[in-house]
């Protein structure tokens, strides 16, 4: 399928930990596309993830930062510019952690300082992120910005957690930036919310198996695959998308706007024979 669409681009992908992560397939796409790319994720996460096959597979250069670090960050897009010999085109946000969701605390009992590091984690990052690029001016023109988000900024969906409202935040933080960016150098910022999709970050939500079905039954589709939700956001990298900005675009098969389906009612009357 790889049709050179990103040739010629330069692009930094956060966020890939495993062979399963978005990020991780998100990366074999867009260098399949003809892209160079640099990758970078919290110290830790290099130390513990697999990122060295990944750079192998992609011949990109690894970068550690933790995405909730200003100076980091500053540090990532100097060495990027360096190593690709000037400006970037892409950058995917790929980026997400919740302290409370990990400590099976729930939504009404939150501890608000790890509700703190949920949205810093995961949504004002992408602030950061973009703030830091802007000031090195380490976007071209008509470059893209892509973050991941999920369903739950819009729908409550109860083991979701205080991540609902982190997405929430990263949505409005990508329309936001994106005015701005837009005016100041025509970058484009928009998020995807994506299916629910089997990686570390995705299986951590509580009772994640049952909305992954749920949501695979009620999607016309089906749910999308990390490998597609990459495909989506190397086109959203490419100039076929250079118009579309500021924008949450749903890539769930048809969830989104599907209010119940013939498999769920199904399930239902079966339910109540059985
Ligand atoms: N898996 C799903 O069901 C699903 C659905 C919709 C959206 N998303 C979103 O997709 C994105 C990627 O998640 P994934 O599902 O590929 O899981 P993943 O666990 O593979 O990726 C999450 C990444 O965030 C990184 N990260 C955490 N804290 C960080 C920090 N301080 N600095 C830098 N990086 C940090 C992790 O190291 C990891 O690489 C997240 O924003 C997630 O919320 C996931």
């Amino acid at each position: 399928m790889p049709n050179q669409l990103l040739k010629g681009k330069k692009g930094i992908i956060f966020g890939a930990l495993d062979e399963r992560s978005i990020a991780w397939k998100t990366a074999l796409a867009v260098v399949a596309e003809g892209a160079e790319i640099t990758l970078s994720n919290a110290p830790i996460a290099l130390r513990m993830g697999k990122i060295n096959e990944l750079a192998s597979l992609c011949n990109a250069k690894v970068i550690a930062a933790d995405a909730t670090s200003t100076t980091d960050l500053e540090n990532l897009m100097q060495q990027s510019m360096e190593h690709h010999g000037g400006k970037l085109d892409f950058m995917l946000h790929s980026i997400g952690m919740s302290p409370n969701v990990r400590k099976n605390i729930s939504y009404t009992t939150t501890s608000y300082e790890n509700f703190l590091k949920t949205l810093d984690i995961s949504a004002l990052s992408l602030h950061r992120v973009l703030q830091v690029a802007m000031k090195a001016d380490a976007l071209n023109d008509w470059g893209s910005v892509v973050a991941l988000s999920y369903i739950a900024a819009q729908r409550t969906f109860p083991g979701y957690n205080d991540m609902a409202d982190a997405k929430a935040l990263l949505e409005s933080i990508a329309r936001s930036f994106g005015y701005h960016y837009g005016f100041a150098k025509k970058v484009r910022v928009n998020t995807v919310s994506q299916s629910p999709t089997v990686t570390t970050a995705g299986s951590g939500v509580a009772g994640f198996d049952v909305f992954y079905d749920y949501a695979e039954k009620m999607s016309p589709l089906g749910n999308a695959s990390a490998e597609d939700c990459a495909n989506f956001c190397a086109m959203l990298f490419s100039d076929y998308t250079r118009m579309v900005t500021m924008q949450n675009l749903f890539h769930d098969g048809g969830f989104s706007f599907t209010g119940v389906s013939t498999p769920i009612v199904e399930d239902i009357i079966k339910g109540r024979t059985a």
